[in-house]
């Protein structure tokens, strides 16, 4: 079948033009769209609802649908996507669904009778079945962060898989000798790839054992919990990675209420970026994910989806930072 893109390379022009002709916004000259106009002939291209009528925004409104917004990394997300929407004219709704999946479809039943222009999903309680109900009601969709595992929509995420190694291999470099891992939920597709990197980072050490992973369900009460579970399984740990700064959080209290010092006695690192980290003590070392651009960009690919009608999907994936603080700065006579 026929694309916006198949019309646009065949009458020579963008895709955005193409989009004009059809929804008749915008300046084209005649001749240009007589020649849009034979394409589509040639082509017996049938626009989708977005290429055809939605495209050019209907309400003026995006929707962000966060898993939880009590976490801060998912405020800075939101600021992001806000300040792009507030630049193009758009208004955001934000839901928080909580990780589940029920309220994320009726999140998306109400949102489609509201005419929404498109989503940006923070979550990936949708299978393909959800991503594919709503592309055929022509919903411009992108998934941030948490993206399935399927292509078939667009997605923002950071590296979750390299910035895990990432942390693991500071933790090696400040001179730990047993490195521990404590881990977000594996539902998530974000917890599962960093447990994926801490794993191909030290499974070839003798020391270790899958009994240096314990969940934290990527909360402070969970970092806390684990690491007393941690301590008390191997007492000779020497670095933790926590697989977000929550966790880590909790970690470093728990850490505190055992006795153990930060970083002399045991180094750790978190994993977002948040700004909490930096009003711990010590404060916290962390693998920072660009969350604000991630926002902005999940923004930008949205809109531009909306106003051509553009139904390609993409993979970004941006880089992750090390961030080295106190919690893991060992003087050499640790
Ligand atoms: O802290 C919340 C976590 O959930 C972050 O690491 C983010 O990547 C999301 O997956």
């Amino acid at each position: 079948m026929a694309t916006i893109r198949d019309v646009a390379k065949l009458a020579g022009v963008s895709v955005a033009t193409v989009s004009r002709v059809l929804n008749k916004n915008g300046y084209v000259n005649k001749e240009t769209e007589q020649k849009v106009m034979k394409a589509i002939e040639q082509l017996h291209y049938q626009p989708n609802a977005v290429a055809r009528g939605l495209a050019g925004k209907q309400t003026g409104t995006i929707a962000l649908i966060l898993p939880d917004i009590s976490n801060p990394f998912f405020p800075e997300i939101a600021r992001g996507v806000e300040d792009v929407a507030q630049r193009h004219g758009y208004t955001v709704i934000l839901c928080n669904s909580d990780d589940q999946g029920h309220k994320e479809r009726s999140y998306i039943e109400v949102l489609k009778k509201k005419y929404i222009d498109g989503i940006i999903f923070a979550s990936n309680t949708l299978g393909e079945d959800d991503l594919e109900k709503m592309r055929r009601n022509d919903i411009p969709l992108v998934v941030l962060d948490r993206a399935p595992n399927s292509q078939r929509c667009s997605v923002v995420r950071s590296q979750n898989f390299e910035g895990a190694k990432l942390a693991v291999q500071h933790l090696l470099d400040t001179g730990c000798k047993k490195i521990a891992h404590i881990y977000g939920p594996q539902e998530f597709v974000t917890a599962k790839k960093r447990m994926a990197g801490y794993e191909e980072s030290v499974m070839h050490f003798p020391w270790y054992t899958p009994s240096l992973m314990v969940p934290g369900h990527f909360r402070v009460d969970g970092g806390l919990q684990a690491v007393k579970e941690l301590m008390a399984r191997h007492p000779d740990v020497d670095g933790i990675f926590a697989g977000n700064d929550l966790m880590a959080i909790g970690a470093l209290k728990g850490l505190h209420q055992m006795g153990i010092k930060v970083p002399h006695d045991v180094a750790l690192i978190g994993f977002d970026g948040i700004g909490l980290t930096q009003i711990t003590e010590p404060e916290l070392s962390t693998v920072a994910q660009p969350i604000y651009e991630m926002g902005t960009l999940a923004a930008k690919v949205l809109i531009e989806k909306i106003e051509t009608g553009l139904d390609e999907d993409r993979l970004y994936e941006l880089d992750v930072t090390l961030v080295e603080r106190d919690s893991t700065r060992r003087s050499e006579t640790t």
